[in-house]
């Protein structure tokens, strides 16, 4: 080979190279990680890229310089030199990508083992996923539950996951890592939150018609913060006087993820607006306290006009015991808009 045409090869995988690496570097294709295994899936994800530049430099630049300078003229019809066999050839082209597979296989396993690792007193936080809303409790509190999951910064958690009804996913792309929830298997995951700040937890698993708003919030906030938090948060639910509210009932049962109550301060639009209750019982032609407790143990006797049959889940009439049961109905009719 000619020195010329060396010099002309780096040349074009030196411009590829550099085109491939602005690309990866200029776009932000990772949210900025808010988790130690985050950070390491981090170093995972541009050890691969690395990788991956320079082989489609090292591509580019041999495509490139044979469509240049082995071009054939225009009206040259004939077969090319045949060439059969290359052993020396053949076995770089395997032991290379060989090598660069089983780098990326054992960095992965390291990394994998790593995230793994719950690290010691780590906090342990329950998930239950159903359609179409998340719920945290903190069993080391009480069984303190949650809309939101909130973490505190630097300490390992262990989330164990479980779903009500269908398949779910949890995903908070900050932390990186996705776990789906299984009715009837328990999965976990664990996270070390590193970053203070609000992040999105979204559901990935096509779940039913609220898929698109199964979404709540991590917040990830200072120990003392959280502390404080789970402290004034369990006073208030071992009180006895909110022993059995209609209001804590809606809420733990993540009902506004669903429907819109004014009282409640929700807005979810894929179940009737229980604002309405008065107005849908008298269409309905039944008294008000019947209709509205057959709608939450057996939603489908009457399906509201504009919404679809067989959305809410007709679990709660098992979930709910007779007292919640009451009180949740009482709390709807009395927060419901007469009229
Ligand atoms: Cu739950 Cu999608």
């Amino acid at each position: 080979m000619r020195r010329g045409s060396i010099a002309s090869l780096v040349g074009m995988g030196i411009i590829a190279g550099g085109v491939a690496t602005a690309v990866a570097l200029a776009l932000p294709w990772l949210p900025k990680p808010a988790a130690k295994e985050a950070d390491r899936i981090d170093v995972l994800f541009w050890f691969v890229i690395a990788i991956c530049i320079v082989v489609f430099a090292i591509v580019i630049a041999v495509m490139a310089y044979s469509i240049i300078h082995f071009r054939a003229a225009p009206d040259d019809d004939s077969d090319g030199p045949p060439i059969h066999g290359h052993t020396n050839l053949e076995i770089i082209w395997t032991l290379i990508p060989t090598l660069l597979v089983t780098a990326i296989g054992i960095v992965s396993a390291i990394i994998l083992g790593r995230n793994d690792a719950a690290g010691a007193n780590f906090l342990r936080v329950n998930v239950t996923a159903q359609q179409f809303a998340w719920s945290f409790s903190y069993p080391d509190a009480k069984g303190l539950t949650s809309g939101v999951l909130r973490l505190p910064k630097g300490r390992s958690v262990v989330l164990t996951l479980h779903a009500k009804d269908v398949i779910h996913s949890f995903w908070v792309p900050e932390f990186s890592q996705k776990q789906d929830t299984v009715p009837g298997i328990t999965t976990k995951l664990h996270i070390t939150p590193n970053r203070l700040g609000t992040f999105p937890v979204i559901c990935t698993e096509l779940c039913g018609l609220g898929h698109a708003v199964m979404r709540t919030r991590a917040i990830v906030m200072t120990p003392a913060a959280f502390d404080k938090w789970l402290k004034s948060q369990s006073k208030a639910a071992s009180s006895p006087a909110t022993a059995v509210s209609g209001a804590a009932v809606f809420k733990s049962n993540q009902c506004g993820a669903c429907h819109t109550l004014t009282a409640a301060g929700t807005s979810g639009t894929i179940g009737p607006d229980l604002d309405k209750l008065h107005q849908y019982a008298r269409v309905a032609g039944r008294p008000l306290a019947a209709f509205v407790k057959q709608s939450i143990v057996d939603p489908n006797a009457y399906i509201e006009k504009g919404f679809p049959k067989s959305v809410m889940p007709g679990t709660f009439g098992k979930t709910l015991s007779t007292q919640q049961l009451d009180s949740l109905v009482q709390y709807l009719i009395s927060s419901s808009k007469k009229g």
